[in-house]
């Protein structure tokens, strides 16, 4: 697996020099003065927030070039708070693309239905540019979660046509398993999916929270590209459970999810912090919790206090981190907000020696992480 460095021209920067070089060819010379003064703003356009690099994700025929950086949709309607209204959401989106990102994720669950929704009608319209990976596994019917897993063969091919229709795609890029489900073993979701690629209906597909003996059984049957699970500088599990280890061993990607710690090493939430009574899961997370959250704020402080010297901000730190560790990670962090995506997009233009995140690394693990990252039940449905 490789990385490769790419400068992408943003659609919008391209058409602003477009009309910019056809205008001075019907202009007056006094006005050229005028005009040049603005071709600077083009050259700063240039320097726009964008994403550097490419990656990809898998090996062989399975293999999925994407941006070093994707984005996580999930907040735009679900789980995250407030979040501004569709118009805004679909230019956001629009943004993320102009500037250069080409993976975006999503899942059933999410809303349930409405963040698909949402990704369909934004994002269709540059299928032949991106891709969109979404999700199955969690039980929703009638557009409601009932909190049970079903990954029978029936109910995921249902899923990929309910998921191509809200998608508006022909074809799904990438199709996760979401969660395991108990009854179903992992080689029979394998063989499902298999069948799915050779019908054109899933190009490529990825599990959640799985162990590395899971990953193993099912990349026998179905080659894997991606595994996505959680992972960030306060919760490195997978280095420790064997998971990174068979990702590099078979040739997977790894694609942490909540990169920021659902924005906690983002420095913008606190002890003080109200979510969102019906549409935010971090109250129900004992790491959410406000004890939790003063005892952690110590993380916070030293990724600031390690970003201080070098010109970047937290959320650029937790997000260098994890792309530093392997070419073959693409964090998904999810925002509401342009300011945060420039940032977030900006952590790929970084490049520190290796001891210096070892200092970092070192700095972070002298504090103890207060709380679980997820309640009993979320805990019973992962890592299987
Ligand atoms: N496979 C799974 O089981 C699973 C589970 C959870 C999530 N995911 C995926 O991972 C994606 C991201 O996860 P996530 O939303 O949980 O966590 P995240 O990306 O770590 O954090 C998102 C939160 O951080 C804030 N944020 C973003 N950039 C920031 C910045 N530069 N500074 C300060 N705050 C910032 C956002 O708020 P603003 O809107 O204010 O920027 C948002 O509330 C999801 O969209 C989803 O696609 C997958």
């Amino acid at each position: 697996m490789k990385e490769i460095n790419k400068t992408e021209i943003g659609r919008r920067g391209f058409l602003k020099t477009a009309m910019l070089a056809g205008a001075a060819l019907t202009m007056p010379a006094g006005l050229n003065r005028v005009l040049a003064a603005k071709t600077n703003r083009v050259g700063e356009d240039r320097r726009a927030a964008c994403i550097r690099g490419s990656r990809v994700l898998g090996t062989g025929a399975v293999a999925f070039e994407v941006s070093a950086l994707g984005f996580g949709v999930m907040g735009m309607t679900y789980n995250r708070s407030q979040h501004p209204d569709k118009k805004q959401c679909v230019r956001l989106l629009h943004e993320a693309v102009d500037r250069g990102v080409t993976l975006f994720d999503t899942a059933i669950i999410y809303g349930p239905l409405t963040n698909e929704n949402l990704v369909g009608e934004a994002l269709s319209e540059f299928r032949e540019r991106i891709a969109v990976t979404t999700k199955f596994g969690h039980e929703v019917i009638d557009g409601k979660a009932t909190g049970r897993q079903d990954s029978r063969p029936q109910t995921i091919r249902r899923y990929c046509e309910e998921s191509l229709k809200r998608l508006r795609l022909d074809s799904l890029p990438m199709f996760y398993q979401h969660r395991a489900d108990p009854n179903t073993p992992p080689e029979e979701v394998a063989s499902t999916i298999a069948d799915l690629m050779k019908e054109g209906k899933v190009q490529r597909w990825g599990m959640c929270e799985v162990s590395a003996e899971t990953i193993r059984k099912a990349h026998a049957i179905c080659p894997l590209t991606a595994i996505q699970s959680e992972y960030h500088l306060m919760h490195r599990l997978v280095e420790e459970n064997g998971v990174l280890n068979t990702c590099r061993e078979l040739g997977i990607g790894f694609v942490p999810y909540s990169p920021i710690n659902r924005g906690f090493l983002g420095g913008c939430i606190n002890e003080y912090t109200v979510f969102a009574p019906n549409n935010d899961n971090r109250q129900t997370l004992p790491r959410f919790q406000p004890e939790a959250m003063r005892a952690n704020m110590r993380i916070v402080n030293i990724l600031q206090a390690f970003g201080r010297t070098r010109g970047m901000t937290s959320a650029q730190v937790a997000l260098g981190w994890l792309l530093q560790k392997a070419p073959w990670i693409v964090p998904i962090p999810g925002t509401t907000k342009l300011s945060h995506l420039e940032e977030n997009l900006r952590a790929t233009e970084f490049t520190l020696l290796p001891e210096e995140w070892k200092e970092l690394e070192n700095a972070v693990e002298a504090i103890p992480v207060v709380g679980e990252r997820y309640n009993t039940e979320q805990q019973r449905q992962v890592v299987f």
